[in-house]
């Protein structure tokens, strides 16, 4: 994984910094902090990549989407569109929010489609929480058209796709607002951390206080200033966003590196009679963290990664059976289950979790092979491990 591949001196030295002040609060101490503003530095740095107006940091991706779906005005009893192939992150933050998620399609871009989102939506559907997975965009277009005829909000959960873009645009800006994780397996990382970007200032003022209890972030009084809506703690520590500055400052290096490797694995696979690939609506755009490429059936599936386990090559994810990130793997969340009581248990579930079937995906993702990338391969390190896999590929098919 990117992020955690190139953590080096810039990172050490960023944290030094801080830890030579000792000032580990993003906010006030300036009589300690030496002019040095990490959280505010890291914040500039991912508007600068990425275009956005606004950026705030927080702990997680998770308080992320958490932070936007609430300043986006998602909450009780609110009908959320979000797809069934994703880390369970986005879908616990809609329920914990007092949200209803209801389950759609995704298609061959692994993520929501239009028709899929189109065929969820009810009289109550509130807002579409997009999933960017496996560091590419959906299709923006599609999704934006069907959102602006049922007048749904967008949320993009860009998790897993820092330095994504789709047209030109990076993902995150395409609706109200975009969330990112830099915890320890993404792109870029500090460890554990999150990103919130948006062109709206006022749910820019909105993530900023929903953050941190409610504080408005005015003057240079913290103790004394305004509280207008609550809040919570989501906020992030200056070490931590010292390492996601040096991180971001990769990120460029990253993106080449990774796309000039993927380009080069696509091309071998591509070779290969029977193959197909996931859909990308912007190729230029895709961070290129992964390649995914699909197997004619699920028994041809299965006989691949049986096949790759015998001859050891590791780093090809199984996600229809691994890593919780298929909702066949989520009994736990289809029952719905947490220590307290969820607005959902005193509402009414829009489907029946427990029986969901979402036969379009269930075929997608079980005929899906997902090779990482690592953007520190050397060429005949990338050579030998592609070879490995077209081996292992042309064996089974
Ligand atoms: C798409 C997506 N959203 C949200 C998250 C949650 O991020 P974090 O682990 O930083 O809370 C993840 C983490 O894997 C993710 O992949």
């Amino acid at each position: 994984m990117p992020g955690m591949e190139v953590y080096g001196a810039e990172e050490r030295k960023e944290v030094m910094d801080v830890l030579e002040t000792g000032a580990l609060f993003r906010y006030g101490h300036e009589n300690i902090r030496k002019g040095m503003w990490k959280a505010l530095e890291f914040e500039a740095e991912v508007c600068k990549q990425t275009g956005a107006k606004h950026a705030h940091a927080v702990t997680s991706g998770t308080t992320a989407v958490t932070s936007i779906m609430a300043a986006a005005g998602i909450g009780h009893g609110d009908e959320v569109i979000v797809p069934p192939y994703t880390f369970v992150a986005p879908v616990e933050a809609a329920f914990l929010a007092g949200a209803l998620p209801v389950f759609a399609e995704i298609d061959e871009s692994l993520c929501l489609s239009p028709e899929g989102i189109e065929a969820a939506v009810t009289p109550n559907t509130k807002a579409v929480l997009l999933i960017h997975m496996c560091g590419a965009a959906a299709d923006l277009e599609g999704i934006l058209a069907v959102c602006k005829k049922h007048n749904l909000v967008l949320l993009e959960d860009c998790g897993q796709a820092m330095g994504a873009s789709y047209k030109g645009k990076s993902v995150g800006l395409h609706g109200v607002a975009g969330a990112f994780s830099f915890d320890y397996f993404k792109i870029t990382t500090c460890g554990e951390g999150g990103m919130t970007i948006t062109n709206d200032e006022a749910i820019y003022k909105n993530i900023d206080q929903v953050s941190d209890h409610g504080h408005t972030h005015e003057g240079n009084n913290r103790g004394m200033e305004d509280h207008y809506i609550m809040g919570s703690n989501f906020r992030i520590g200056e070490i931590n966003a010292a390492i996601g500055l040096a991180q971001m400052r990769k990120l460029p290096w990253i993106l080449e590196q990774n796309r000039k490797h993927k380009k080069y694995i696509k091309v071998r696979l591509k070779q290969i009679d029977g193959l197909t690939f996931r859909k990308l609506g912007d190729e230029e755009g895709d961070s290129a963290t992964f390649i995914n490429f699909f197997l004619p059936t699920k028994q041809h599936a299965e006989k691949l990664f049986a096949q790759l386990s015998e001859d050891g090559v590791g780093g090809v994810a199984n996600w229809y059976t691994n890593m919780y990130h298929f909702i066949n793997q989520w009994d736990h969340i289809k029952e719905v289950k947490f220590p307290s009581k969820l607005a959902i248990h005193n509402l009414d579930a829009p489907q029946d979790y427990s029986s969901i079937y979402l036969p379009k995906s269930e075929d997608i993702i079980s005929r899906l092979a997902c090779i990482g990338i690592s953007c520190t391969w050397k060429e005949n390190e990338l050579a030998a491990y592609t070879d490995k896999i077209v081996a292992a590929i042309k064996k089974v098919l």
